[in-house]
């Protein structure tokens, strides 16, 4: 095979758990190869890797970094032309960013933080989500019934704690039963502004009291978000930092509140599934979106 000397390079970042990437990454990988790009599959942590010889490093698959964030973050920062780029997901990786959000007037999961070392006063009563502030895929996780669970969940919060971690407290949204997650994917159109490509509806991944365990399946389709849903994306995307522009890729994920209205839950810049496989055209929109930034 002839190589031409002005050839695309697109890394797409991954980890060691998923070498060939991950199955969702796939239609990506096939629209920028059928757009002339070569794409490599590459180790966040490959020593091997050559970063420098990339038009675009992705980030997509690199879900082994929790427990090396600091590791994680430091490498971020050293690679050229990544994205969504080292300051967003240095801001992203760690939830705190909700409570900025929040000062901005969004609205997002009320959410109480406890930091490592202060003493959390537990509510008297209702269903409650403990979570780390710096954690994905639902790890180290826990739904609890107060004051039946108390044990429990101090137990978890003060687990967190003792490892260096902080806690987030956050009301159980009950809508999530009934209405489940909507994730709003958003990527940059031909002029560069981040714009709605397609939504899905993630079903409750806290069925039962107590901590996550283990292995689960996400009960994925596809959805229209409403349109409460979509000014809400908008708005979101308007307070990150240094502006959208500069993002490839944006998922926001909603539940309905006690009144309906959409709450964030999470605003995901760092390496989301972006369930390309649940709409049309999703992969080729975001593969002309890398090519574009190139
Ligand atoms: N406050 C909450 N109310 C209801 N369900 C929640 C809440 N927080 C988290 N969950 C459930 O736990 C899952 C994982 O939590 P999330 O905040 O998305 O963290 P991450 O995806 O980073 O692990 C969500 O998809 C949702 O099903
Ligand atoms: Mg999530």
């Amino acid at each position: 095979m002839i190589h031409e000397q002005n050839e695309t390079r697109i890394a797409l970042v991954t980890a060691d758990l998923f070498p060939d990437l991950y199955i969702d990454d796939h239609p990506l990988r096939d629209a920028l190869l059928a757009r002339g790009a070569t794409v490599d599959a590459v180790r966040w942590d490959d020593p091997a890797a050559d970063w420098d010889g990339y038009d675009l490093v992705v980030l997509r698959s690199p879900w082994d970094y929790q427990g090396r964030h600091d590791e994680f973050l430091a490498w971020t920062r050293t690679v050229p032309r990544l994205v969504n780029p080292a300051d967003i997901v240095a801001w992203n990786t760690d939830k705190h960013y909700l409570s900025e959000l929040a000062a901005a007037g969004l609205p997002i999961t009320p959410t109480a933080f406890v930091e490592p070392g202060e003493t959390w006063t537990p509510p008297e009563s209702g269903e409650w989500v403990i979570k780390p502030t710096v954690s994905a895929g639902s790890r180290d996780t826990g739904r609890y019934a107060l004051p039946e669970d108390l044990p429990a969940a101090q137990a978890h919060v003060e687990r967190l704690s003792a490892a260096g971690r902080t806690s987030m407290i956050q009301p159980y949204l009950a809508a999530v039963d009934t209405a489940g997650e909507t994730a709003l994917l958003c990527f940059p159109d031909e002029t560069g502004a981040m714009t709605f490509s397609h939504a899905i509806r993630k079903g409750a991944l806290l069925t039962e009291r107590g901590e996550r365990t283990g292995e689960y399946q996400e009960e994925i389709t596809p959805r229209i978000p409403t349109e409460p849903e979509l000014k809400l994306a908008e708005e979101v995307l308007r307070e990150v930092p240094g502006g959208a522009e500069r993002l490839l890729y944006a998922r926001i994920d909603l539940v309905p509140g006690a009144d309906g209205t959409p709450l964030l839950l999470e605003l995901e810049l760092t390496e989301p599934t972006l369930f390309l496989r649940y709409a049309d055209g999703a992969a080729e929109r975001l593969a002309d979106a890398v090519l574009r930034r190139v």
